[in-house]
């Protein structure tokens, strides 16, 4: 019911409301239950692709698995719910553009693509009805995809992602920037990326909802970001504690019992700062510890096995199933104000009381 007191976010024919898209989480952090969730109350859920295809089927090459695993993982989120949900899709990944035909095959309802800009993405998809939503850190970045975009296919993006820098998993500012706290807010990054934005919406005629993301923790920062003219807010480090989100009861505690100073940031073999929760190995590797590893497959475009000190994927994989001594947790910088483990639904509901209440 409160639900409608929020405005819908509208992408094109897509109608999300409340108008908040639940962000994609890698390595097994959002997977079916959590992406359907989300949507089964009126939001965006989403998966993401990367590290599905760690394990499965050792007799396929680690494409085929990939590809096998996106497409079961997508066939499993449709049987939990019969509303859109979205595919999280990095462009640092060596098989992009394998996992993006997936998505699109399976006509699911947005790809979100950040890590890298996503400048290819329409040749992939053309004539489908899958929303394609770039996701960006500066109005540059929103500038040269909808001027690339248009040059080359001559669409726009559906949607933009701008995801600032209190944001987890990999950040789009420098490592210098996050550390000394530096970086620009949120807020003036979406007052520009507007500017950018709605210049080419009074060229083409098409809406492009910006969507801000980045630290964003009470319906109060929703109902924030919509006054200052976003259609609508990703968020992603919440939903980790719900009951639904997928990862170990020991990655849930990571967030549970860590401290502000705890959410530190790394450079991560991405090439990219990364945000993460302190523990014993984040200690190692930040000593340069070289932690032996074997790479089976190249997953990331940028990591050079050779020079890596770890494997970010094999390190996730195991905060994934519980082992804390051998990973890390990834986190935006809100994780230690969570303080329990709610249902999605709470979550939301809190979410849309605490944004009416903004009013
Ligand atoms: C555990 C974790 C994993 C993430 N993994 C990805 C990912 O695979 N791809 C991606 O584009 N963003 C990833 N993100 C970023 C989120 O999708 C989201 O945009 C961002 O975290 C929003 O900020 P918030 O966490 O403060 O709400 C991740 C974030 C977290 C917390």
């Amino acid at each position: 019911m409160a639900a409608k007191k929020l405005p819908d976010l509208i992408i094109d024919d897509l109608i999300i409301n409340p108008p908040i898209i639940q962000g994609g989480m890698g390595v097994r952090v959002s997977t079916a239950p959590l992406a359907a969730a989300v949507s089964n109350e009126g939001a965006l859920g989403v998966i993401a692709s990367v590290g599905l295809g760690e394990e499965g089927r050792q007799d396929l090459s680690y494409e085929e698995r990939s590809k096998m695993a996106l497409r079961e993982m997508i066939q499993e989120t449709k049987k939990l719910t019969k509303k859109p949900f979205g595919v999280n899709i990095m462009c640092a990944l060596t098989n992009y553009d394998d996992l993006a035909k997936i998505a699109i095959e399976e006509e699911v309802g947005a790809i979100i693509s950040g890590a890298g800009l996503p400048l290819h993405l329409p040749s992939l998809a053309s004539g489908a009805k899958t929303k394609l939503i770039p996701i960006i850190s500066s109005d540059r970045a929103a500038e040269l995809i909808c001027k690339t975009w248009q040059r080359r296919y001559n669409r726009l993006p559906d949607a933009l992602v701008l995801e600032g820098a209190l944001a987890g998993g990999h950040i789009g500012f420098k490592f210098g920037e996050i550390v000394t706290s530096t970086f620009p807010a949120l807020e003036d990054l979406l007052l520009n990326v507007l500017k950018v934005v709605k210049k080419f919406e009074a060229e083409s005629n098409k809406k492009i909802p910006v969507i801000a993301a980045g630290g964003i923790f009470t319906g109060d920062d929703i109902a924030r970001m919509l006054k200052l003219g976003a259609s609508g807010v990703q968020m992603a480090t919440r939903f980790v504690c719900t009951n639904e989100c997928d990862v170990s009861q020991e990655y849930k505690d990571a967030y549970l019992n860590c401290k502000k100073d705890d959410i530190i940031t790394i450079l991560s073999p991405v090439g990219m700062p990364a945000r993460v929760i302190r523990n014993k190995f984040v200690e190692r590797i930040e000593t340069g510890e070289k932690i032996k590893f074997k790479c089976p497959y190249r997953c990331l475009k940028t990591c050079d096995p050779y020079a890596a000190n770890y494997c970010l994927a094999q390190a996730l994989v195991n905060a994934y199933r519980g082992n804390m001594s051998e990973g890390f947790a990834m986190s935006g910088a809100n994780a230690y104000r969570i303080d329990k483990i709610i249902s999605v639904k709470e979550l939301v509901n809190e979410l849309i009381e605490g944004y009416i209440t903004a009013q």
